[in-house]
């Protein structure tokens, strides 16, 4: 994992069956053919993993799942454990998602001991934090950010932050088709860095990748990937079809190449 490339993940979230996610990863993997300049992982439901993992296995694609359970093994029903991610071949999974701590109830504890379990077992964190809308308007964004930052990388040295993908994703942008503008994004990410770098120094905090999540589509990833501290996206809805994901994957790359 490392910066050189922008980092372009697409959450599938509870869509699509079996044979639509194989159909899906297969063009992506084609499009992607003639798009080495960006890393691109996919996070299809647990359901769909195997087969993926099958379609990606001569691409430079990775494969992602969208959530763990921190314990290895056990009497813990309905629950996979990162030991299991890792031999369905998932070299990233999602944790901490809006979603899982909204309707979920997933704690800043609860995803902390989701990072270490993952980074225990080899597989990449893809970190997700993000204020709510009354959190925001209450002023309230950049405390929310810091404790969500303290919270999820307690305990967790400089050595293993290169194992984590930090997404900030306002809850108010996600599937509402109301992005936060260029420098909204910007604002928080610069924080993510400042706090990251207070903890694990200037150097880690610069490798560090930061990404974008919340209504991301063609139209608006060239300005939001032109950001300094914007190093690639975590994208729901427009990851659903090829033909957007490649888009703004095409346009990140583009962004990233005139950032340098
Ligand atoms: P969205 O979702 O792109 O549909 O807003 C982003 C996410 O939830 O990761």
């Amino acid at each position: 994992m490392s910066k050189k490339l922008p980092f372009i993940a697409g959450n599938w979230k509870m869509n699509l069956t079996i044979s639509g996610a194989k159909a899906l990863a297969k063009s992506i993997v084609k499009a992607c053919a003639d798009l080495p300049e960006a890393e691109i992982v996919l996070a299809p439901p647990f359901t769909a993993l195997s087969k993926v993992k099958k379609t990606l296995e001569d691409s430079s694609v990775k494969l992602a799942a969208q959530n763990l359970f921190w314990e290895e093994k056990g009497a813990f029903t309905g629950e996979v454990s990162a030991p299991m991610l890792r031999d369905a071949g998932c070299q990233y999974v999602i944790i901490g998602h809006s979603e899982r701590r909204q309707s979920f109830g997933e704690t800043d504890e609860g995803v902390n001991r989701k990072i270490k379990a993952a980074l225990k077992s080899g597989v990449f964190a893809i970190f997700c934090l993000g204020e709510t809308l009354v959190e925001r308007e209450h002023g309230e964004t950049m405390d929310v950010i810091t404790r969500q930052i303290r919270g999820g990388l307690e305990g967790i040295g400089g050595g293993e932050l290169k194992s984590i993908v930090i997404a900030y994703e306002p809850v108010w942008a996600i599937g509402t088709g109301k992005t936060a503008s260029p420098g909204q994004a910007e604002e928080v990410h610069s924080h993510i860095r400042e706090k990251l770098a207070l903890t694990y120094g200037i150097g880690p905090a610069e490798c560090a990748i930061i990404l974008y999540g919340g209504s991301v589509k063609p139209a608006n990833s060239f300005a939001l990937l032109s950001e300094k501290n914007i190093d690639g996206f975590l994208i729901g809805g427009a990851s659903l079809e090829a033909e957007s994901f490649i888009q703004i994957t095409r346009e990140a790359i583009r962004a990233y190449k005139e950032k340098k």
